[in-house]
Order: structure tokens, then C-alpha cells, then sequence
């Protein structure tokens, strides 16, 4: 039997990883532009900094177990308890808001699915310090910045948002009592993906009664601000619990992302800390699991370092996006190994290679030649495969002139310049004619 990876667990081959470069360079771009500093915390840490507040999906998939110390430990499988526990830690000394971003290999024991595996990685994004609306849209803004980067737009991919406030405030003048709001949340948040029987069932355990339970379904129906209002008002409720939402969607609107907005009142999140807006970002035809989601979480900093500190933030995955990208032919094609391949026509020219192969390594040229006897022709065959832009040819003629022949494999062109100049004539030539 050959050894294989574990389910859920990926062989990053050099073509996958090219697009895992890519996506991790986009998020890297694109976060820097908005100010976030990268940081980083051990993929390790105590159970108890999960359980504390997560949430119960969360810790079900866990992979926990007790270290040779006797410490009950956990891969991490997801960012948020360790960035709050970094800055509560050092929360005076930090300059708010705090703008601060990692890309974290995260764990949890899922069952494998399309989009979902037991590892990814996630660009994951926090502002903390902020409790404004503002904050909220800028943050949105950076999820929906790192989409049209990769060349998405509003008909490939839509955020959708709500408001935990407004959904609790919605679901009280419906019936719900303050300890039934954990169950509903949870219909609220599987709505899509659980038959309503199911659901009804669920809340009918939970203690909810049928009429209740139709009010919870009609709240998670809502779609966009006018509705919103609309069920406000019939609710005889204060307008201004949905004034955040409100304004977060018209700071977006400002910023020219008007058109990826929908709001929608069945989007709760899963995880147990958030507190006010939540959004997550899908496909748009809605055929993929999301791509992103995050939302506010003001009291988890003080639940797990005491430091009352407001807080919001987002993680993405890097494991929907590939296969959007993917499908919309948005992935890019790998990037050629090597700018140029020397060529040697006998075994004369080799020491001559390996020397000016050195020289040009140390300048940054990325160049590889034949490590073994090979034809000409094999040379050329090997430059092509590995992208190379340029063939630099060394025969005897060229070995007792010191010379070299610059061949460019992509127009034919060719030059000879002394050994002494390959370097300024390769500069010259990629500038010239645009980068390899
Ligand atoms: P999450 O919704 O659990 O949120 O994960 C965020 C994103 O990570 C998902 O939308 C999905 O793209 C990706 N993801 C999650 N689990 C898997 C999996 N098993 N396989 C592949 N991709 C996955 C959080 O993790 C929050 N901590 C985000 C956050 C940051 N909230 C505030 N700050």
C-alpha cells in the first residue's frame, strides 16, 4: 500500500502551490494597502482558550488531546481566541484601532466535503478598538478589496450582512425569550441548508411554540434595509437598532461597492462570540459553501484577557476561493521557474558555465543548466520546459572568445556579448522587452 496524505489534509504539488502563493500574495497586498500588520501566535494552543467561547460546532471538531506535560491542548482551528488573547495581553501598549492581519494553517476534524477540508488557510483580518460603523465597512471593504483583486465582481461573488442587535431585537417582538436566543440563532444560521421540519422541530424542543416558531422563519425571510424597516415598524420597535447596519451600508455604498451588498437576515455565523454585524461572503450563484465571514465581537477580549476592548474581524479560506478561481479561469498560470538555461555544445564549455552561472546567480538571475552529460537539442528542450526566457549558448568558439550567445527563446533573437557583459545585456534585454 502506498503512504498516502490523510483525508481532509493537502499535497501542496508545485502547480497548487503556485495558486496558493498567489492567493496568499493577493491577501498580503491587499490587507497592507488598508494599514493591517502581519502577526502570527503558535498553531498550538490550550483547549480551554476554544472552549471558553467558540462555540459548540467549533469544539466538536477539535483536534485535541493532552500533551507528554499533561496539558490539554489543541491544534488551532480558527484565529479569533488567539488574537484576542495576544492583544488583551499587551492591550495598553498598543496603538488602537489595532490593524492587524495573519494567514494561519488552521485545523478542525470536519467531515470532508466539497470546500471543506480538515486543514486550510485563512487570511484573517481584526480591527479592535473601533466601535463605530465605520470599522464595520472598512473591514468589509478589505474582504470585498481582496475579491476584485483577484479579478471578481459583483456578479461572481456578493456579501451578505446582517446585524445580531437587530436580528435579536426582531426575533424578541416575535416571542422569542432571551434564553430561547441561542436556538434560534441556530435556525436562523441553517435555514439554507436544513429541511424547516427539521428546524421547527429543533425549536418546538427548545420550548418555542408553533406561532413563535412561524415568526422566527418570517425574520429570517428579510432581505434588504426597506423590509427591514418595514418589520421594525409592525414590530413597534426603536428604528435606530438597525442605524449601524444602516450606516456601515452606506459608507460601502460610498466607497463604489454598493453593487456586491445584500442584506439578508438569515446570516448569523456559527461561532458563538459575535455581537453585532456579521456578514460572510458567497459565489453568487450560491453553489459554493463561503468564502469568508466575520463579523463583531466585542466582549471576547474581555471574556478571555479582561481587557474590554470593541473588536471585529473576518477570516477567508483559501479552499473555495481556489476552486472559484479555478472555475472562472482566474488562476493564474504557474510562474516560469527559471529565466535563462545555459547551453553547452561539448564538455568543454561546462566549467566555463558553471563559473558564469555563479556570477549571474549572485546578480539574481534565476538559471539552472545541465547537472549531466546532454545533446544540444535535450538543453533546449529543458529551457523551454522550465520557462525560460533566454538560452545563453557557450560553444568552443564562444569559449576561446569569452563570448556567449544570448538566444531569446521567445522571439529568436540573438546576440553575443562577452562573458563579462551577460548580466547587463540580460537586464537590458528583459527591459526592453517587457519582464519574463
Ligand atoms: P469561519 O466562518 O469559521 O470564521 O471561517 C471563515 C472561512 O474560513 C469560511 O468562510 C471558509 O471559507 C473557511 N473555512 C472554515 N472552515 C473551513 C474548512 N474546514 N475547510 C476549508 N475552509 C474552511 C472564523 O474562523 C472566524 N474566526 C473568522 C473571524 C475572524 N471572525 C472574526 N475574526
Amino acid at each position: 500500500m502506498q503512504p498516502q496524505a490523510l483525508p481532509g489534509f493537502r499535497d501542496f504539488y508545485p502547480e497548487e502551490f503556485a495558486l496558493r502563493d498567489h492567493i496568499m500574495e493577493v491577501w498580503r497586498r491587499v490587507a497592507t494597502r488598508y494599514g493591517f500588520v502581519e502577526f502570527d501566535g503558535p498553531p498550538l494552543e490550550s483547549l480551554d482558550l476554544y472552549t471558553a467561547k467558540s462555540g459548540e460546532e467549533i469544539v466538536d471538531q477539535l483536534y485535541a488531546f493532552q500533551d507528554k506535560g499533561g496539558r490539554e491542548v489543541a491544534l488551532r482551528p480558527e484565529m479569533t481566541p488567539t488574537v484576542a488573547r495576544m492583544v488583551a495581553a499587551r492591550a495598553g501598549g498598543l496603538k488602537k484601532p489595532i490593524r492587524w492581519f495573519s494567514v494561519p494553517q488552521l485545523f478542525r476534524y470536519e467531515r470532508q466535503q466539497r470546500g471543506r477540508l480538515r486543514e486550510h488557510f485563512q487570511l484573517n483580518c481584526d480591527l479592535i478598538g473601533e466601535p463605530g460603523p465605520m470599522a464595520d465597512a472598512e473591514l468589509i471593504g478589505l474582504a470585498l478589496d481582496v475579491m476584485r483583486e483577484f479579478g471578481l465582481g459583483p456578479d461572481d461573488v456578493r456579501v451578505r450582512l446582517s446585524d445580531r442587535r437587530l436580528l435579536a431585537a426582531l426575533l424578541g417582538a416575535a416571542g422569542v425569550e432571551e434564553a430561547q436566543l441561542p436556538a434560534a440563532y441556530q435556525a436562523v444560521d441553517k435555514i439554507d441548508r436544513v429541511p424547516q421540519d427539521k428546524l421547527a422541530g429543533r425549536l418546538a424542543e427548545a420550548g418555542l411554540s408553533a406561532s413563535v416558531i412561524e415568526g422566527v422563519f418570517d425574520v429570517a425571510q428579510i432581505r434588504g434595509l426597506q423590509a427591514v424597516d418595514q418589520a421594525l415598524a409592525d414590530g413597534a420597535l426603536d428604528p435606530a437598532v438597525a442605524d449601524d447596519l444602516r450606516q456601515a451600508v452606506e459608507i460601502l455604498q460610498a466607497m463604489g461597492l454598493g453593487p456586491f451588498l445584500d442584506v439578508d437576515l438569515s446570516i448569523v455565523r456559527g461561532l458563538a462570540y459575535y455581537t453585532g454585524i456579521v456578514f460572510e461572503v458567497f459565489d453568487a450563484a450560491g453553489a459554493m459553501r463561503a468564502i469568508c465571514g466575520g463579523g463583531r465581537y466585542d466582549g471576547l477580549l474581555a471574556t478571555l484577557g479582561g481587557v474590554d476592548l470593541p473588536a471585529l474581524g473576518f477570516g477567508m479560506g483559501d479552499v473555495v476561493l481556489a476552486d472559484l478561481l479555478r472555475e472562472r479561469g482566474l488562476a493564474p498560470a504557474p510562474p516560469a521557474a527559471i529565466d535563462a538555461f545555459i547551453v553547452t555544445v561539448t564538455a568543454e564549455e561546462v566549467s566555463m558555465a558553471i563559473g558564469l552561472a555563479h556570477s549571474l546567480r549572485d546578480r539574481g538571475v534565476r538559471l539552472e543548466y545541465a547537472l549531466g552529460a546532454m545533446t544540444m537539442g535535450k538543453q533546449l528542450k529543458l529551457a523551454h520546459a522550465r520557462g525560460a526566457r533566454f538560452a545563453l549558448v557557450i560553444g568552443p568558439d564562444e569559449r576561446q572568445a569569452d563570448r556567449v550567445v544570448i538566444r531569446d527563446l521567445a522571439t529568436g533573437v540573438q546576440q553575443t556579448v562577452s562573458r563579462s557583459g551577460v548580466g547587463a545585456a540580460l537586464d537590458a534585454a528583459r527591459a526592453g522587452q517587457g519582464s519574463t
